[in-house]
């Protein structure tokens, strides 16, 4: 088993707000946790250490409540990555298997790719990985340096670089895979003698060069994946990427989607084969949706959301917390929420669950069950159940359960006022 140290302590100036810039999210789930998952999907990390520092605080509580297998460990000044990874020393004194040391701000990157990398540190023997990719613009990051013969000679920030080195278009990702036993000393030979004065992790390359380790580069095939988030700029490219990606995968998969440009899905969301999703479609959070449904256009699922087979949510629906079952039509402007919904409903235009009580602040369950057929411009005030087969009337206020294949209506009768244009007219 690998162990992982997400480096996460950095103050994220240019984000210029108040949450923590590994707290920011794409769709559900924080940049941070996109690195967690990627390291655990790969089945071969057992334990992670992320490294905190600005507003640890925050960033130690979304940790302590999201992940049982991580572990915050504080950094505190924040004297450079070398520094960084330095803190995990008093907890790994006796480990001698791989490290694998990634950057909690970079949430493009894929468990499969970080598990080519572990093997292909395994197949060369490594005892130092660094993960390389090839940039036109390489300005900022660190230039891998090799010899003549090819091999791994060091790392040189853009700061201390010559004008010769920073031609170097092989840059540094900031992945790391490292045999601990072998490389844990270099930590405390780190110096700062460099353009920024810093302990540079990068340093343990020439570390291992003057050791007689096995030091290599490996090179990342899909250079997007680690795309580093600075600022909000970065976040939505970032986002644009992640859907990008994320919809070619459904479309892979068999799901219909009309026009890609304006799709936007949680990739936390399972989508069924020969679905549909037509354009302005916002989808976040973890849903599931069958097969052969129709959703949208303009559509908005919010998450916790269960449609079963050939569902139909259209023009202006929104659905969060609900499981709709199959042939179930909710096809205009149209809140369910915090709902169970049986089979072969019809749900009218304009219908409301009303599942939320401003003064108590609680939330409440409507339930509809199989059949049922409500008619347009209800609400529906929950808790509230409505049984098979019962028909709401159009313009109806339900706050009482509706029996079974019964009728409820609550809106005033219709009256005729024979004439009364006409008289208002003088005709
Ligand atoms: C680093 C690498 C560079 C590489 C680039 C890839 C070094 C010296 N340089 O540069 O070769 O091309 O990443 O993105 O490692 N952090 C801490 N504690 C610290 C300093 C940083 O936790 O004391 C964290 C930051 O929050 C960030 C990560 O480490 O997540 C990288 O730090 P950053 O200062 O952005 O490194 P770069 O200068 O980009
Ligand atoms: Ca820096």
């Amino acid at each position: 088993m690998v162990k992982s140290v997400i480096l996460a302590a950095g103050k994220g100036t240019r984000m210029k707000s108040e949450t923590p810039k590994v707290l920011h999210q794409i769709y559900s789930k924080t940049l941070l946790g996109y690195v967690i998952d990627a390291v655990n999907n790969t089945g071969l990390a057992d334990e992670n250490y992320v490294i905190v520092g600005h507003q640890a605080e925050k960033v130690e509580e979304y940790i302590n409540t999201h992940y049982n297998n991580a572990k915050t460990v504080l950094q505190s000044p924040q004297l450079g990555t070398g520094h960084a990874v330095s803190m995990v020393c008093p907890y790994l004194e006796n480990y001698d298997g791989e490290v694998i040391i990634l950057c909690g701000d970079t949430p493009l990157i894929t468990s499969d790719t970080l598990k080519t990398f572990i093997e292909a540190h395994r197949k060369m023997s490594s005892d130092i990985t660094v993960m390389s990719a090839i940039f036109d613009n390489p300005t900022n990051y660190g230039r891998i340096i090799r010899n003549n013969d090819g091999s791994l000679n060091s790392i040189v920030e853009e700061k201390d670089a010559t004008i010769e080195q920073k031609d170097v278009k092989e840059i540094n990702a900031g992945i790391y895979c490292l045999n601990w036993a072998k490389i844990k000393n270099a930590f405390t030979h780190l110096k700062t003698n460099n353009a920024q004065g810093e302990y540079y992790l990068t340093d343990i390359i020439e570390w291992g060069n003057k050791n007689g380790l096995n030091v290599n580069a490996h090179i990342l095939e899909r250079n997007e994946e680690i795309y580093g988030i600075n600022s909000k700029l970065n976040l939505a490219e970032a986002t644009k990427l992640m859907t990008a990606r994320t919809l070619e995968k459904y479309m892979t998969d068999g799901v219909t989607i009309v026009d890609p440009n304006s799709v936007w899905i949680d990739p936390q969301t399972e989508i069924g084969k020969d679905t549909i999703i037509y354009p302005s479609t916002y989808i976040e959070g973890k849903n599931i949706i069958g097969n052969n449904c129709k959703i949208g256009p303009f559509a908005h699922l919010r998450g916790d959301v269960i449609l079963d087979d050939f569902v139909k949510i259209g023009n202006y629906v929104e659905v969060k917390k609900a499981h709709i079952k199959s042939h179930t039509n909710a096809c205009h402007l149209t809140y369910i929420g915090d709902s169970e919904v049986g089979q072969n409903v019809n749900i009218g235009a304009g219908t409301i669950t009303a599942n939320y009580n401003p003064l108590n602040k609680e939330k409440s369950k409507t339930i509809i069950k199989d059949n049922v057929k409500i008619g347009s411009n209800s609400v529906l005030v929950a808790p509230v159940t409505i049984e098979e087969g019962a028909n709401v009337g159009a313009l109806s206020v339900i706050t009482k359960n509706v029996s079974k294949w019964s009728l409820a209506i609550t809106r005033a009768p219709q009256k005729i006022l024979e004439g009364w244009v006409s008289k208002k007219l003088g005709k």
